[in-house]
Protein backbone atom coordinates (compact mmCIF):
# COMPACT_ATOMS: atom_id res chain seq x y z
CA UNK A 1 0.00 0.00 0.00
CA UNK A 2 1.09 3.47 -1.12
CA UNK A 3 1.15 6.49 1.41
CA UNK A 4 1.82 10.02 1.71
CA UNK A 5 2.89 12.73 4.50
CA UNK A 6 4.47 15.55 5.24
CA UNK A 7 6.96 14.13 7.55
CA UNK A 8 7.48 10.24 8.09
CA UNK A 9 8.78 10.12 11.92
CA UNK A 10 10.71 6.97 12.72
CA UNK A 11 10.12 6.42 16.27
CA UNK A 12 7.58 6.99 19.13
CA UNK A 13 9.85 7.78 21.99
CA UNK A 14 10.32 11.71 23.41
CA UNK A 15 11.83 12.86 20.06
CA UNK A 16 9.59 11.57 17.68
CA UNK A 17 6.38 12.24 19.85
CA UNK A 18 6.93 15.58 20.71
CA UNK A 19 7.98 16.50 16.95
CA UNK A 20 4.90 14.85 15.76
CA UNK A 21 2.60 17.00 18.40
CA UNK A 22 4.76 20.41 17.17
CA UNK A 23 4.26 19.61 13.58
CA UNK A 24 0.35 18.77 14.54
CA UNK A 25 0.08 21.97 16.18
CA UNK A 26 1.50 24.03 12.91
CA UNK A 27 -0.95 22.14 10.89
CA UNK A 28 1.47 20.19 9.58
CA UNK A 29 1.15 15.76 8.48
CA UNK A 30 3.43 13.29 10.27
CA UNK A 31 2.63 9.54 10.85
CA UNK A 32 5.06 8.10 13.03
CA UNK A 33 5.98 4.47 12.47
CA UNK A 34 7.14 2.58 15.62
CA UNK A 35 8.40 -1.19 15.84
CA UNK A 36 7.76 -2.05 19.33
CA UNK A 37 4.35 -2.09 21.13
CA UNK A 38 2.37 0.66 22.94
CA UNK A 39 2.96 -0.92 26.24
CA UNK A 40 6.52 -1.85 25.43
CA UNK A 41 7.26 2.13 25.00
CA UNK A 42 5.34 3.30 28.03
CA UNK A 43 6.79 0.58 29.79
CA UNK A 44 10.59 1.55 29.57
CA UNK A 45 12.23 2.40 32.95
CA UNK A 46 14.19 5.53 32.20
CA UNK A 47 14.83 9.14 32.35
CA UNK A 48 13.54 11.23 35.21
CA UNK A 49 14.81 14.60 35.26
CA UNK A 50 13.32 17.21 33.11
CA UNK A 51 15.11 20.77 32.44
CA UNK A 52 12.94 23.73 33.02
CA UNK A 53 12.79 24.85 29.71
CA UNK A 54 11.42 20.83 28.84
CA UNK A 55 8.61 21.49 31.00
CA UNK A 56 8.23 24.49 29.56
CA UNK A 57 8.08 23.17 26.06
CA UNK A 58 5.26 20.50 27.28
CA UNK A 59 3.20 23.67 28.94
CA UNK A 60 3.11 25.96 25.52
CA UNK A 61 2.29 22.75 23.83
CA UNK A 62 -0.50 21.93 25.98
CA UNK A 63 0.79 19.20 26.85
CA UNK A 64 1.73 19.57 30.19
CA UNK A 65 -1.04 18.96 32.52
CA UNK A 66 0.38 15.79 33.56
CA UNK A 67 3.93 16.99 34.59
CA UNK A 68 2.11 19.99 36.01
CA UNK A 69 -0.01 17.91 38.45
CA UNK A 70 2.03 14.99 39.17
CA UNK A 71 5.60 16.32 38.56
CA UNK A 72 8.27 16.58 41.52
CA UNK A 73 9.42 20.05 41.20
CA UNK A 74 13.07 20.69 42.56
CA UNK A 75 15.10 23.93 43.31
CA UNK A 76 17.99 22.68 44.46
CA UNK A 77 20.12 19.01 44.50
CA UNK A 78 23.07 17.47 46.64
CA UNK A 79 26.27 16.65 46.02
CA UNK A 80 27.57 14.18 48.34
CA UNK A 81 31.17 13.27 49.37
CA UNK A 82 33.53 12.11 52.76
CA UNK A 83 30.42 11.55 54.53
CA UNK A 84 28.15 14.62 54.57
CA UNK A 85 25.69 16.11 52.33
CA UNK A 86 26.07 19.56 50.21
CA UNK A 87 22.65 21.66 49.05
CA UNK A 88 23.19 23.42 45.76
CA UNK A 89 20.46 26.07 45.50
CA UNK A 90 19.13 25.74 41.69
CA UNK A 91 16.55 28.17 42.16
CA UNK A 92 18.48 30.77 44.18
CA UNK A 93 21.69 30.70 41.49
CA UNK A 94 19.35 30.48 38.11
CA UNK A 95 17.02 33.27 38.94
CA UNK A 96 14.29 30.91 40.28
CA UNK A 97 14.58 27.58 37.44
CA UNK A 98 14.48 24.39 38.60
CA UNK A 99 14.21 20.92 37.41
CA UNK A 100 11.20 18.33 37.59
CA UNK A 101 11.41 14.39 38.42
CA UNK A 102 8.72 13.10 36.14
CA UNK A 103 9.27 10.16 35.13
CA UNK A 104 10.26 9.22 31.03
CA UNK A 105 7.51 6.74 30.72
CA UNK A 106 5.05 9.49 31.78
CA UNK A 107 6.26 11.83 29.33
CA UNK A 108 5.62 9.33 26.63
CA UNK A 109 2.43 8.27 27.85
CA UNK A 110 0.89 11.65 28.03
CA UNK A 111 2.46 12.52 24.36
CA UNK A 112 0.79 9.13 22.87
CA UNK A 113 -2.62 10.17 24.21
CA UNK A 114 -2.39 13.40 23.51
CA UNK A 115 -1.38 12.03 19.33
CA UNK A 116 -4.42 9.86 19.71
CA UNK A 117 -6.65 13.10 20.29
CA UNK A 118 -5.13 14.57 17.32
CA UNK A 119 -6.33 11.39 15.52
CA UNK A 120 -3.11 11.74 13.16
CA UNK A 121 -1.58 8.14 12.67
CA UNK A 122 0.68 6.86 15.15
CA UNK A 123 1.63 2.92 14.71
CA UNK A 124 3.23 0.76 16.87
CA UNK A 125 4.54 -2.60 16.14
CA UNK A 126 6.02 -1.62 12.53
CA UNK A 127 8.28 -4.73 11.63
CA UNK A 128 11.19 -4.40 8.91
CA UNK A 129 10.75 -0.56 9.07
CA UNK A 130 13.69 0.95 6.39
CA UNK A 131 14.06 4.09 5.37
CA UNK A 132 16.07 5.28 1.81
CA UNK A 133 15.63 7.92 -1.02
CA UNK A 134 17.16 10.82 0.95
CA UNK A 135 18.30 13.04 -2.11
CA UNK A 136 15.14 12.77 -4.27
CA UNK A 137 12.67 14.90 -3.62
CA UNK A 138 10.08 12.22 -1.72
CA UNK A 139 12.32 9.79 0.85
CA UNK A 140 10.23 6.67 1.53
CA UNK A 141 9.63 5.07 5.03
CA UNK A 142 9.28 0.92 4.63
CA UNK A 143 7.07 -1.17 6.72
CA UNK A 144 4.85 -4.18 7.77
CA UNK A 145 2.05 -3.03 9.71
CA UNK A 146 -0.99 -5.40 10.28
CA UNK A 147 0.16 -8.06 7.66
CA UNK A 148 0.58 -5.47 4.70
CA UNK A 149 3.65 -3.95 3.36
CA UNK A 150 3.36 -0.34 3.15
CA UNK A 151 5.62 2.48 1.21
CA UNK A 152 5.46 6.18 2.86
CA UNK A 153 6.37 8.68 0.60
CA UNK A 154 7.22 11.88 2.51
CA UNK A 155 8.80 15.29 2.31
CA UNK A 156 10.96 14.39 4.69
CA UNK A 157 11.97 12.27 6.98
CA UNK A 158 12.98 12.23 11.14
CA UNK A 159 14.98 9.49 12.11
CA UNK A 160 13.68 9.42 15.83
CA UNK A 161 14.46 5.77 16.34
CA UNK A 162 17.02 6.08 19.10
CA UNK A 163 21.16 4.80 19.54
CA UNK A 164 20.06 1.20 18.26
CA UNK A 165 17.77 2.42 15.37
CA UNK A 166 18.01 1.94 11.45
CA UNK A 167 17.79 5.97 10.44
CA UNK A 168 21.75 6.43 11.28
CA UNK A 169 22.77 3.21 9.71
CA UNK A 170 21.15 4.13 6.64
CA UNK A 171 23.45 6.99 5.90
CA UNK A 172 25.54 6.12 3.28
CA UNK A 173 29.24 5.71 4.79
CA UNK A 174 31.41 8.32 4.59
CA UNK A 175 29.07 10.65 5.00
CA UNK A 176 29.16 10.54 9.36
CA UNK A 177 31.24 11.69 11.41
CA UNK A 178 30.99 9.81 14.52
CA UNK A 179 33.21 10.98 17.88
CA UNK A 180 32.90 8.53 20.77
CA UNK A 181 34.12 7.81 24.12
CA UNK A 182 33.46 4.45 26.03
CA UNK A 183 33.68 4.46 29.86
CA UNK A 184 35.03 2.17 32.09
CA UNK A 185 31.74 1.43 34.09
CA UNK A 186 28.41 1.10 34.02
CA UNK A 187 25.02 1.79 36.51
CA UNK A 188 23.19 -0.83 37.93
CA UNK A 189 19.48 1.00 38.53
CA UNK A 190 17.02 -0.29 40.46
CA UNK A 191 13.45 0.93 41.63
CA UNK A 192 11.99 0.29 44.73
CA UNK A 193 8.90 0.84 46.57
CA UNK A 194 9.73 2.90 49.21
CA UNK A 195 8.95 6.96 50.02
CA UNK A 196 11.81 8.90 49.14
CA UNK A 197 13.99 9.66 51.97
CA UNK A 198 15.29 13.34 50.70
CA UNK A 199 12.37 15.40 48.71
CA UNK A 200 15.67 16.29 46.65
CA UNK A 201 18.34 13.92 44.48
CA UNK A 202 22.00 13.22 45.57
CA UNK A 203 24.66 12.29 43.84
CA UNK A 204 27.44 10.95 45.96
CA UNK A 205 31.09 10.27 45.50
CA UNK A 206 32.37 7.40 47.70
CA UNK A 207 35.61 5.63 47.45
CA UNK A 208 33.66 2.45 46.15
CA UNK A 209 32.53 4.34 43.84
CA UNK A 210 29.54 6.49 42.41
CA UNK A 211 26.28 6.60 44.04
CA UNK A 212 22.59 7.98 42.77
CA UNK A 213 19.69 8.64 44.81
CA UNK A 214 16.80 9.45 42.68
CA UNK A 215 13.22 9.10 43.27
CA UNK A 216 9.64 8.77 40.71
CA UNK A 217 7.30 9.71 42.97
CA UNK A 218 6.18 10.13 46.82
CA UNK A 219 6.53 6.61 47.23
CA UNK A 220 8.73 5.20 44.69
CA UNK A 221 12.51 5.76 44.60
CA UNK A 222 15.46 5.80 42.20
CA UNK A 223 18.43 4.33 42.94
CA UNK A 224 21.76 3.93 41.33
CA UNK A 225 25.86 2.98 41.54
CA UNK A 226 28.90 2.60 39.02
CA UNK A 227 29.60 -1.13 38.84
CA UNK A 228 32.11 -2.55 36.16
CA UNK A 229 31.14 -2.23 32.63
CA UNK A 230 30.49 -5.42 32.39
CA UNK A 231 28.40 -6.19 34.87
CA UNK A 232 25.47 -9.32 34.96
CA UNK A 233 22.64 -8.05 37.07
CA UNK A 234 22.26 -11.77 37.78
CA UNK A 235 25.36 -11.57 40.05
CA UNK A 236 23.37 -9.12 42.19
CA UNK A 237 20.31 -10.36 44.98
CA UNK A 238 18.21 -7.57 46.13
CA UNK A 239 19.97 -7.61 49.63
CA UNK A 240 23.31 -6.96 48.10
CA UNK A 241 22.35 -4.30 45.95
CA UNK A 242 20.42 -2.80 49.14
CA UNK A 243 23.70 -3.40 51.11
CA UNK A 244 25.82 -1.80 48.58
CA UNK A 245 23.72 1.21 47.95
CA UNK A 246 23.27 2.02 51.78
CA UNK A 247 27.40 1.70 51.92
CA UNK A 248 27.76 4.31 49.60
CA UNK A 249 25.01 6.65 50.33
CA UNK A 250 25.02 6.93 54.33
CA UNK A 251 25.92 10.00 55.69
CA UNK A 252 27.56 11.18 58.78
CA UNK A 253 24.30 12.70 59.71
CA UNK A 254 22.67 8.89 59.53
CA UNK A 255 21.04 9.97 56.58
CA UNK A 256 20.37 7.20 53.73
CA UNK A 257 17.89 5.92 51.55
CA UNK A 258 14.49 4.18 52.74
CA UNK A 259 14.57 0.66 51.51
CA UNK A 260 11.88 -1.67 50.43
CA UNK A 261 10.96 -4.18 47.47
CA UNK A 262 12.90 -3.69 44.56
CA UNK A 263 10.51 -4.08 41.59
CA UNK A 264 13.15 -3.12 38.70
CA UNK A 265 16.34 -3.28 37.93
CA UNK A 266 19.26 -3.52 34.95
CA UNK A 267 22.49 -2.68 34.26
CA UNK A 268 22.58 0.64 31.46
CA UNK A 269 26.84 1.20 29.80
CA UNK A 270 27.87 4.51 29.91
CA UNK A 271 28.78 6.35 26.36
CA UNK A 272 29.48 9.68 25.07
CA UNK A 273 28.33 9.24 21.64
CA UNK A 274 27.65 12.49 18.32
CA UNK A 275 26.91 11.48 14.93
CA UNK A 276 27.83 14.58 12.72
CA UNK A 277 26.07 16.14 10.85
CA UNK A 278 22.28 15.88 12.04
CA UNK A 279 21.05 15.67 8.53
CA UNK A 280 22.03 13.43 5.05
CA UNK A 281 19.25 15.19 2.06
CA UNK A 282 15.84 14.81 3.40
CA UNK A 283 16.66 12.90 6.20
CA UNK A 284 17.11 14.82 10.26
CA UNK A 285 18.56 12.76 13.40
CA UNK A 286 16.82 13.82 16.56
CA UNK A 287 18.04 12.38 20.59
CA UNK A 288 19.39 9.37 20.67
CA UNK A 289 19.48 8.09 17.10
CA UNK A 290 22.32 11.01 16.42
CA UNK A 291 24.36 11.49 20.02
CA UNK A 292 23.99 9.65 23.49
CA UNK A 293 25.51 11.32 27.01
CA UNK A 294 26.09 9.83 30.16
CA UNK A 295 23.36 9.81 32.54
CA UNK A 296 24.89 12.01 35.05
CA UNK A 297 23.89 14.95 33.81
CA UNK A 298 20.73 14.22 32.75
CA UNK A 299 20.52 15.50 29.60
CA UNK A 300 19.29 12.63 26.93
CA UNK A 301 15.78 13.30 27.03
CA UNK A 302 15.74 17.33 26.93
CA UNK A 303 18.13 17.35 23.96
CA UNK A 304 15.98 15.25 21.92
CA UNK A 305 13.41 18.36 22.78
CA UNK A 306 15.63 20.82 22.18
CA UNK A 307 16.81 19.60 18.63
CA UNK A 308 13.32 18.66 17.71
CA UNK A 309 12.40 22.36 18.73
CA UNK A 310 14.43 23.21 16.36
CA UNK A 311 13.39 20.90 13.82
CA UNK A 312 9.68 22.03 14.43
CA UNK A 313 10.77 25.42 13.52
CA UNK A 314 12.88 24.79 10.25
CA UNK A 315 10.10 22.33 9.15
CA UNK A 316 7.30 25.40 9.89
CA UNK A 317 9.18 27.68 8.06
CA UNK A 318 9.64 25.28 4.67
CA UNK A 319 5.82 24.39 4.56
CA UNK A 320 4.78 27.75 5.23
CA UNK A 321 6.68 29.70 3.14
CA UNK A 322 9.37 27.77 0.86
CA UNK A 323 12.33 28.94 3.18
CA UNK A 324 14.96 26.23 3.46
CA UNK A 325 17.98 28.34 5.84
CA UNK A 326 16.27 27.22 9.09
CA UNK A 327 16.53 23.27 7.71
CA UNK A 328 19.92 24.03 6.19
CA UNK A 329 21.27 25.28 9.67
CA UNK A 330 19.73 22.51 11.80
CA UNK A 331 22.93 20.57 12.07
CA UNK A 332 24.96 23.69 12.92
CA UNK A 333 22.19 24.75 15.69
CA UNK A 334 21.82 21.68 16.99
CA UNK A 335 25.42 20.76 17.33
CA UNK A 336 26.36 23.82 19.70
CA UNK A 337 24.14 22.75 22.39
CA UNK A 338 24.69 18.91 21.86
CA UNK A 339 28.09 19.32 22.36
CA UNK A 340 27.42 21.75 25.53
CA UNK A 341 25.58 18.81 27.06
CA UNK A 342 28.53 16.04 26.09
CA UNK A 343 31.03 18.39 28.27
CA UNK A 344 28.68 18.99 31.03
CA UNK A 345 28.09 15.60 31.04
CA UNK A 346 31.20 14.23 30.73
CA UNK A 347 32.02 16.52 33.25
CA UNK A 348 29.49 15.56 36.04
CA UNK A 349 30.65 11.37 35.06
CA UNK A 350 34.29 12.51 35.76
CA UNK A 351 33.83 13.96 38.91
CA UNK A 352 31.60 11.59 40.80
CA UNK A 353 33.05 8.74 39.45
CA UNK A 354 36.03 6.64 40.42
CA UNK A 355 38.20 5.22 37.38
CA UNK A 356 39.64 1.81 37.23
CA UNK A 357 43.11 3.32 36.93
CA UNK A 358 43.20 6.11 39.41
CA UNK A 359 45.90 6.55 42.11
CA UNK A 360 46.15 8.09 45.21
CA UNK A 361 46.87 11.43 43.62
CA UNK A 362 43.67 11.15 41.40
CA UNK A 363 41.12 10.58 44.29
CA UNK A 364 42.65 13.25 46.49
CA UNK A 365 42.31 15.55 43.26
CA UNK A 366 38.35 14.50 43.16
CA UNK A 367 38.08 15.51 46.54
CA UNK A 368 39.07 18.64 46.24
CA UNK A 369 37.40 19.10 42.97
CA UNK A 370 34.57 18.70 44.95
CA UNK A 371 34.83 20.70 47.70
CA UNK A 372 35.84 23.69 45.58
CA UNK A 373 32.38 22.95 43.48
CA UNK A 374 30.41 22.89 46.89
CA UNK A 375 32.30 26.21 48.30
CA UNK A 376 32.54 28.26 45.37
CA UNK A 377 29.18 30.11 44.50
CA UNK A 378 30.79 30.56 41.08
CA UNK A 379 31.20 27.24 40.33
CA UNK A 380 27.49 25.87 41.60
CA UNK A 381 26.60 28.59 39.90
CA UNK A 382 27.89 26.80 36.60
CA UNK A 383 26.82 23.50 37.38
CA UNK A 384 23.11 25.30 38.30
CA UNK A 385 22.93 26.79 34.51
CA UNK A 386 23.35 23.87 32.73
CA UNK A 387 21.82 21.26 35.28
CA UNK A 388 18.42 23.02 34.69
CA UNK A 389 19.19 23.72 31.20
CA UNK A 390 20.78 25.98 29.22
CA UNK A 391 18.69 28.96 27.02
CA UNK A 392 16.69 27.50 24.06
CA UNK A 393 18.58 28.10 20.66
CA UNK A 394 15.15 28.94 19.15
CA UNK A 395 11.95 30.81 20.92
CA UNK A 396 8.58 29.16 21.11
CA UNK A 397 7.14 31.64 19.16
CA UNK A 398 9.63 31.03 16.20
CA UNK A 399 8.04 27.34 16.49
CA UNK A 400 4.58 28.40 16.44
CA UNK A 401 3.85 28.14 19.76
P1 LIG B 1 14.30 6.72 22.44
O1 LIG B 1 13.64 7.05 23.71
O2 LIG B 1 15.31 5.62 22.40
O3 LIG B 1 13.15 6.41 21.38
C1 LIG B 1 13.42 5.81 20.13
C2 LIG B 1 12.19 5.04 19.69
O4 LIG B 1 12.43 4.51 18.38
C3 LIG B 1 11.89 3.86 20.61
O5 LIG B 1 10.54 3.87 20.98
C4 LIG B 1 12.27 2.65 19.76
O6 LIG B 1 11.50 1.51 20.09
C5 LIG B 1 11.99 3.16 18.36
N1 LIG B 1 12.70 2.45 17.31
C6 LIG B 1 13.96 1.93 17.36
N2 LIG B 1 14.26 1.32 16.20
C7 LIG B 1 13.18 1.45 15.40
C8 LIG B 1 12.86 1.02 14.09
N3 LIG B 1 13.74 0.31 13.36
N4 LIG B 1 11.66 1.32 13.56
C9 LIG B 1 10.74 2.04 14.29
N5 LIG B 1 10.99 2.47 15.56
C10 LIG B 1 12.19 2.17 16.10
N6 LIG B 1 17.76 11.67 29.97
C11 LIG B 1 17.41 12.80 30.66
O7 LIG B 1 17.18 13.84 30.01
N7 LIG B 1 17.28 12.83 32.03
C12 LIG B 1 17.52 11.72 32.77
O8 LIG B 1 17.34 11.76 33.99
C13 LIG B 1 17.94 10.52 32.09
N8 LIG B 1 18.18 9.39 32.77
C14 LIG B 1 18.42 8.23 32.10
C15 LIG B 1 18.60 7.07 32.82
C16 LIG B 1 18.83 5.88 32.17
C17 LIG B 1 19.03 4.63 32.97
C18 LIG B 1 18.87 5.84 30.72
C19 LIG B 1 19.07 4.54 29.98
C20 LIG B 1 18.69 6.98 29.99
C21 LIG B 1 18.46 8.20 30.67
N9 LIG B 1 18.28 9.38 29.96
C22 LIG B 1 18.01 10.53 30.64
C23 LIG B 1 18.35 9.39 28.49
C24 LIG B 1 16.97 9.33 27.82
O9 LIG B 1 16.25 8.21 28.27
C25 LIG B 1 17.14 9.30 26.29
O10 LIG B 1 18.04 10.29 25.90
C26 LIG B 1 15.81 9.49 25.56
O11 LIG B 1 15.03 8.31 25.65
C27 LIG B 1 16.01 9.84 24.09
O12 LIG B 1 14.78 9.93 23.44
P2 LIG B 1 14.66 9.55 21.90
O13 LIG B 1 13.24 9.76 21.53
O14 LIG B 1 15.71 10.24 21.13
O15 LIG B 1 15.04 7.99 21.81
C1 LIG C 1 16.65 9.35 37.31
O1 LIG C 1 15.85 9.76 38.18
O2 LIG C 1 16.42 8.31 36.65
C2 LIG C 1 17.90 10.08 37.05
C3 LIG C 1 18.16 11.25 37.76
C4 LIG C 1 19.34 11.95 37.52
C5 LIG C 1 20.25 11.46 36.59
C6 LIG C 1 19.98 10.31 35.89
C7 LIG C 1 18.81 9.61 36.13
O3 LIG C 1 21.40 12.14 36.39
Amino acid sequence: MIHRTQVGIVGAGPAGLLLGHLLHLNGIDSVIVEDRSREHVIDRVRAGVLEQGTVDLMTAMGVGRGVQHSGLRHEGLYISFLGQRHRINLAELTGGKAITVYGQNEVVRDLIEARAETGRPLLFEAEHVSVGGFDSSSPEIRFRHGGVDHALQCDFIAGCDGFHGICRPSIPSGSLTVHERQYPFAWLGILAEAAPSSDELVYTYHERGFALFSMRSPSMTRLYFQVPPDESIETWSDDAIWSEMLERMTTRDGWRPTVGRIIQKAVTPMRSFVATPMRHGRLFLAGDSAHIVPPTGAKGLNLAASDVLVLARALKEYFTDGRTEWLDRYPEVCARRVWKAQRFSWWMTSTLHRFPDENAFDYHRQIADLDYLTGSRAAMTSLAEQYVGLPAEVSFESAGL
